[in-house]
């Protein structure tokens, strides 16, 4: 026990240095800053250059901002046909490489952002839990995308965005989410509520984002950040990505278990997703639950996402790989099976979970990583 004592003070001691390195004085993480929709969203949410350097982009966003070179890093999800993603700003990226400055592309203009271009969504479900109809947890738009259209690299798997990240400056750094969708805003297009607790998976030509209302006990729960190799599947389940492609629909459901909670002879366990260090994850103990959803009401593409019909994307892709969606992860030459945003993840190429692992901190991969950082950093001082 004594050496153990000894070698955690000296890994604590070690974590305090680099968490002090890290957060200067004052240092507030992304997920506790809000602001009040649209006007009072500062220039850039992140103001502390360290680390990982200088925020990307900026978060007034609006026709200033507004066209395919658009740096906007406020996003929103609001409906079927009016929801963003992140993706990188310059093509051929990789997730892994490029989460720190991924901007927003949306459905349609109108927000200061990209517009994913025409074409490129090839099937989207957008979900809005209904708690015994009265409160919803959370809205989640999941779908297949040609991805290369939107700046992510052909072969790609992808990995997590999320407002946390090890140094708790978000992925992207100073991204914001907003959305209508929430109760709070009774039905007015035009009342948005900052998510605090959001996640979007993007990657395999696949994607899923989960915005949890903050009035909802549990947002962080549902829009739990720490399972960030383990894809849309475990994160977001919803009816499989091969049902989805070729249709556009929204529907109400019921609300998933919570990412990483599952039931064994009826009783709850917790998944522990293992470090990097030990290699690729290639299997899971569990699969998610897939919740009931009801009342889908299909839309042609062509309708929802008439607004982007003028733009074209920079993608190379032919139509063969931009198929996406099979859970197979057919465009990616073959390597494993599928991939970052839709399964787990194989072991080649980007950092899938790197979303919680900037190069400067080594000693923690997650959120809860930092929290204990501290504790120790407590009981070391
Ligand atoms: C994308 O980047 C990869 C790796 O850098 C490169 O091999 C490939 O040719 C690039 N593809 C395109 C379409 O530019």
């Amino acid at each position: 026990m004594a050496w153990q004592r000894t070698l955690l003070s000296l890994s604590a001691l070690a974590s305090c240095a680099v968490v002090y390195a890290q957060e200067p004085p004052g240092f507030i993480p992304l997920s506790e800053k809000k602001f009040k929709y649209p006007d009072g969203i500062p220039l850039k949410v992140d103001t502390d250059d360290y680390g990982r350097g200088a925020q990307f982009g900026v978060n007034q966003c609006g026709p200033k901002t507004e066209g395919q070179t658009s740096v906007c890093q406020t996003a929103l999800i609001n409906s079927l046909d009016d929801f963003c993603l992140w993706a990188p700003p310059k093509p051929n990226s990789t997730i892994g490489d490029t989460e720190g400055e991924a901007v927003a592309w949306c459905t349609k203009p109108g927000h200061g952002a990209r517009v994913i271009p025409k074409g490129a969504l090839t099937g989207v479900q957008f979900m809005r839990t209904r708690v015994h109809y009265s409160s919803p947890d959370y809205v989640q738009v999941v779908g297949t995308i040609d991805q290369t259209q939107i700046n992510i690299a052909k072969d790609d798997f992808g990995g997590e965005m999320d407002s946390h990240g090890a140094d708790r400056r978000g992925n992207p750094l100073g991204g914001i989410f907003y959305s209508n969708a929430f109760p709070s805003s009774g039905g007015d297009k035009n009342k948005y509520e900052q998510v605090i607790e959001w996640h979007n998976f993007m990657g395999s030509n696949t994607f899923c984002l989960k915005a949890c209302d903050p009035a909802g006990k549990n947002a962080a729960k549902f829009c739990e950040h720490r399972f960030d190799r383990i894809g849309c599947e475990f994160n977001a389940p919803s009816k499989p990505f091969a049902s989805i492609t070729g249709t556009f629909e929204s529907c109400k459901g019921e609300n998933q278990d919570f990412p990483g909670v599952y039931f064994e002879n009826g009783k709850e366990k917790l998944y522990e997703q293992p470090p990097e260090a030990l290699g690729p994850i290639t299997s899971v103990p569990y699969t998610a639950r897939i919740p009931a959803s009801s009342d889908c009401v299909a839309q042609p593409s062509s309708l929802l996402y008439a607004a982007a019909a003028t733009v074209t994307g920079t993608g190379t892709t032919t139509t063969s790989a931009a198929a996406g969606g099979t859970t197979k992860a057919t465009s990616t030459g073959g390597k494993a099976t599928s991939a970052g945003a839709n399964s787990v993840a194989p072991s080649k190429s980007s950092t899938p979970g790197s979303s919680d692992a900037p190069a400067t901190v080594v000693v923690s991969s997650a959120l809860a990583g930092i929290f204990s950082v501290f504790l120790l950093c407590i009981f070391a001082l």
